[in-house]
């Protein structure tokens, strides 16, 4: 987590790096700082809270260096203070770090370093990075590639994540940037380089980008960009160009990007259905190009993801395994790693992230790949860490998503889980082609659905207004439904600090009844027409008991029981978390505004989660 920024050129760095923090502080935002070089010294600027607190630094808006770095920061080590915030400096103010990761041997480098006659002002693993540098650049002075050495032999040094950008002092016109496990891309302009974390933080400046593999170290002046490897070995990268629109990566007018992420989802999962379905055609996936005889190879599929992502897997298994009849495991990736799980090259191993960043995930997927799994990246992001790991990627085409809670993301992932889905059941042959056409036709009405759904608001918005209040929500739903109780509640937690549980309403006896008393509130969800009547008598159950409840459905069911019911269109049952997530999501957006959260920033969270 955290963001870096980073820029070299002829205009003034400070401002250029404010705005790329204020876009990356979805990332964290418990301090922030800049480091530039004013005139041969590195001046350098931090405080604890968010980015717009740098504004009241004083000499702040003096600053005139064209070269500089930036960091907002989710604190791991070291609370949330001054001294703890980046950029850190070495001990001769020599050079200027920041780093987004975690250095997991950071107390035995600290202890050699205090050895060698270094102190430390910070709790922070990464104050002992520029005093690493620092103690090889002073080993090394005769080398004529002193600063890249030196940042080379630290980063040798380093177990865990990292990306780092450098500012020295003896080479003012200089920066270098490295990475490990950590997000890093340059931006390329014209007598100008950017650095950031990610691409919508530096999108409005370019749209020409490099991407770094882990341990690639850059060397970067106003006008060239030189890369090395792990072995310091130069190494040449193609310039990408990235298509995202900068109004993708705004509010356009909605209150939080939250809101208008909700509000975007008819288009993100048009453009995820894009040109892989078409009407009386078979599904598109020639960029994967499986056969008949590599998926009959494959007896387990292992979908694996964190949260959100890991709830798209959950509500895509019952389909993927009713139609091509393989057994399909969905995992939590931190549980996954640690577990042995049992796979083999004749599983395929799919791995779900919206960023592509998400260190548990990218550390299954190599676990899988090392026990000779087939491994399937689905992702948001192009180029990210696990598409670069993976056998095989394929993108969902969300746009990019900037509210720490996961909205479009969700849906698009379902989206394209269910054209594979489909496409494995076509290659495979596993079930009649009717089957298919209902589920495709029924994808392809999806956008206006999800539309339809959205007309739900107001109904939506009142009760949150009712119910923000409460200390505790209960989602309750069965099959698919449950799997949306389940991302409904992680949506309502994350963002109005509510305790909520997910039950499958089958399971509220064996136990969880025993928390309902007069008054709670409870959601249901009753979307499948074959376990509607059990879903029914479950909420009966609640009703009995005093709860109030609040009912997604699109089945006929007696409203009069309901205190509140939200009526969305019909689907196809295997489908439907994609258009009933819709009002809940509405749910916990409008209960957070009531409470007077900040929905795109909830506490303790962090958009992209690469540390363990
Ligand atoms: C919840 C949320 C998180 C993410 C999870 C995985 O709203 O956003 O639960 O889904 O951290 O992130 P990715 O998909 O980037 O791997």
């Amino acid at each position: 987590m955290c963001g870096i920024v980073g820029y070299i050129g002829t205009r003034k760095a400070s401002p250029i790096l404010i705005d790329g923090l204020l876009k990356l502080e979805y990332r964290g935002y418990d301090s922030a700082g800049i480091s530039t070089i004013e005139n041969g010294y590195i001046s350098n600027m931090k405080d604890k809270g968010r980015v717009k607190n740098l504004y009241e630094i004083p000499g702040i808006d003096d600053l005139t260096g064209t070269i500089g770095i930036a960091h907002t920061r989710w604190a791991t080590h070291g609370k949330p203070a001054k001294e703890n915030s980046h950029p850190h400096m070495d001990n001769s103010n020599l050079f200027s770090v920041v780093h987004n990761g975690i250095i997991e041997n950071y107390q035995e480098l600290k202890e050699f370093l205090i050895g060698n006659g270094y102190h430390f002002i910070s709790q922070t693993d990464t104050e002992i990075i520029p005093n690493l540098i620092h103690y090889y650049y002073t080993k090394n002075a005769q080398n004529e590639n002193r600063l890249l050495h030196a940042i080379h032999l630290a980063c040798k040094d380093l177990k865990g994540s990292y990306a780092i950008e450098v500012l020295c002092m003896d080479e003012p016109n200089t920066m270098i940037v490295a990475r490990k496990d950590s997000p890093l891309v340059i931006g390329v302009g014209e007598n100008e380089n950017y650095i950031s974390s990610d691409i919508p933080a530096i999108l409005s400046y370019t749209k020409s980008f490099y991407l770094l593999n882990d341990g690639d170290l850059a060397k970067l002046s106003k006008d060239s960009v030189s890369f090395y490897d792990m072995d310091l070995t130069p190494i040449k990268k193609e310039v990408k160009n990235i298509e995202w629109d900068v109004s993708a990566c705004e509010k356009d007018g909605y209150e939080d990007f939250m809101l208008k992420e909700i509000y975007e989802q008819p288009k993100s999962v048009r453009e995820t259905i894009g040109s892989r379905l078409k009407k009386n055609e078979k599904v598109n996936f020639d960029d994967i190009g499986f056969t008949k005889e590599t998926l009959s190879n494959f007896n387990m599929i292992y979908m694996v993801a964190c949260g959100t992502a890991m709830h798209a897997g959950l509500a895509v298994k019952p389909m993927l395994e009713k139609l091509c009849h393989i057994p399909v495991t969905v995992d939590i990736a931190s549980e996954f790693r640690y577990r042995e799980p049992l796979i083999d090259e004749h599983t395929l191993c799919i791995y779900i992230s919206q960023s592509g960043e998400t260190a548990d995930t990218i550390a299954a997927l190599k676990l899988s790949k090392a026990k000779g799994a087939t491994t399937l990246a689905i992702s948001n992001v192009i180029g990210s860490s696990i598409t670069r790991e993976a056998d095989y990627t394929i993108y969902t085409h969300a746009g990019p998503e900037i509210a720490v809670a996961s909205t479009k993301a969700y849906t698009s992932q379902i989206t394209l889980l269910t054209l594979l889905t489909l496409y494995f059941a076509e290659v495979l042959e596993s079930v009649s082609a009717d089957t298919i056409d209902n589920i495709k036709s029924e994808l392809l009405l999806l956008p206006e659905k999800i539309s339809e759904a959205l007309k739900n608001v107001e109904k939506v918005k009142n009760f949150a207004h009712k119910v923000y209040t409460e200390k505790d929500i209960f989602f309750l739903g069965r099959g698919t439904d449950y799997t949306v109780a389940m991302e409904a509640s992680l949506k309502l937690k994350e963002i109005s600090y509510i305790h909520s549980e997910a039950y499958a309403s089958g399971e509220l006896k064996h136990g969880p009844i025993a928390l309902i008393e007069n008054g709670i509130t409870v959601v249901g969800i009753l979307t499948d027409p074959n376990l509607v009547e059990k879903s029914v008598s479950n909420l009966q159950e609640v009703i009995t008991r005093g709860a109030k409840t609040l009912v997604v459905t699109n089945q006929e069911i007696n409203k009069e029981n309901y205190d509140e019911v939200i009526e969305i269109p019909s689907t196809h049952p295997l489908i439907s978390p994609i258009i009933s997530i819709i009002p809940l999501q509405l749910f916990s957006y409008y209960i957070s505004k009531e409470k007077g959260l900040d929905v795109d920033k909830p506490r303790n969270l962090a958009k992209s989660v690469t540390v363990e």
